[in-house]
C-alpha cells in the first residue's frame, strides 16, 4: 500500500495545510499499520519541484510525451502518484483558489489523464486551511474534488461524527471570535483531517484487496 500526500503550499514546514497533510497521511499510516504487507508513504511539497506552465499545445491529446517534461520534474512526480493507492492533496485557499504553483502541476497532469486515464481507482481525497473563518474552504475541496474526478479518481471525504465533523479537512487561522491560531490549535480541522486520512486508507485496502486499480 503506498499512499502519496501532495502539499500545495508554497511554504514547507511552516505551511498549515502541510501540518493537517502529515495528520492525514499518520492516521492513514496507522489505520493499516495491522496489515501482513508494508505500509509506504511519503508527502511531496510541490513548490519543491519545478514544474513548467501547460502552454496549451495538446501534444498529450495527440498522445505524445509532454515537451515541457524534458526540462522540468514532472516525470519525477508522475512517477510516485502512478505507483499511488490513495493520494490526498493540502491546499490553502489563495484567492478562495489553489496556489499557482499547485494549479502548474494540476494542468500538466493532464498528460496522465490523456495517456490511459494513468489514475483511474486511485483514491482520492482533498484538505484545505485559509486565513479567514469564511476563506472560501468548500471551493477549493471542490476544485480538489473535481480535478480528482477528472482523472477518474474515487473521490472520498472524511467519516466521522455526523453531528461534529464536515466531509473534508479543513479550518481557518481565524477563529470565532476573530482571534489568530494556527492549525495546530483548529481541533475539528486536525480531526477532518485524521478521519479523511483513515478513510483514504480503508476505501485504498478496499479497491487493493478486491483485485486493485487497474
Ligand atoms: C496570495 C494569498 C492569497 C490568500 N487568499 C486568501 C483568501 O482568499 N481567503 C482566506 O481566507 N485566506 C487567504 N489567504 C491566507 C491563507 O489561506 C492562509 O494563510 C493559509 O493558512 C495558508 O496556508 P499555508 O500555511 O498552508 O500556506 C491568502 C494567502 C495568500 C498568500
Amino acid at each position: 500500500m503506498f499512499i502519496v500526500g501532495i502539499s500545495g503550499s508554497p511554504k514547507h514546514e511552516k505551511s498549515n495545510t502541510r501540518y493537517l497533510l502529515t495528520k492525514a497521511i499518520d492516521a492513514a499510516k496507522d489505520e493499516l499499520s495491522g496489515l501482513a504487507e508494508p505500509i509506504e508513504t511519503v508527502i511531496l511539497n510541490i513548490s519543491e519541484f519545478d514544474i513548467r506552465h501547460c502552454t496549451g499545445c495538446d501534444s498529450c491529446v495527440r498522445k505524445l510525451p509532454c515537451p515541457q517534461s524534458e526540462q522540468d520534474d514532472m516525470p519525477k512526480l508522475e512517477e510516485k502518484l502512478r505507483l499511488a493507492d490513495g493520494i490526498i492533496i493540502a491546499a490553502p485557499s489563495y484567492f478562495t483558489s489553489v496556489p499557482g504553483v499547485l494549479k502548474d502541476f494540476i494542468d500538466r497532469s493532464r498528460a496522465m489523464k490523456m495517456l490511459d486515464h494513468q489514475l483511474k481507482n486511485t483514491v482520492f481525497g482533498a484538505i484545505t486551511y485559509a486565513g479567514l473563518r469564511y476563506g472560501g474552504q468548500e471551493h477549493i475541496v471542490d476544485a480538489l474534488n473535481r480535478y480528482a474526478l477528472g482523472q477518474g479518481m474515487i473521490v472520498v471525504g472524511a467519516v466521522g461524527s455526523p453531528v461534529k465533523h464536515g466531509t473534508f479537512g479543513s479550518g481557518s487561522l481565524q477563529t470565532d471570535e476573530g482571534k489568530w491560531r494556527s492549525a495546530s490549535e483548529d481541533v475539528l480541522a486536525v480531526q477532518g483531517s485524521v478521519l479523511l486520512g483513515k478513510r483514504v486508507a480503508n476505501v485504498a485496502l478496499l479497491i487493493k484487496s478486491s483485485g486493485g486499480r487497474k
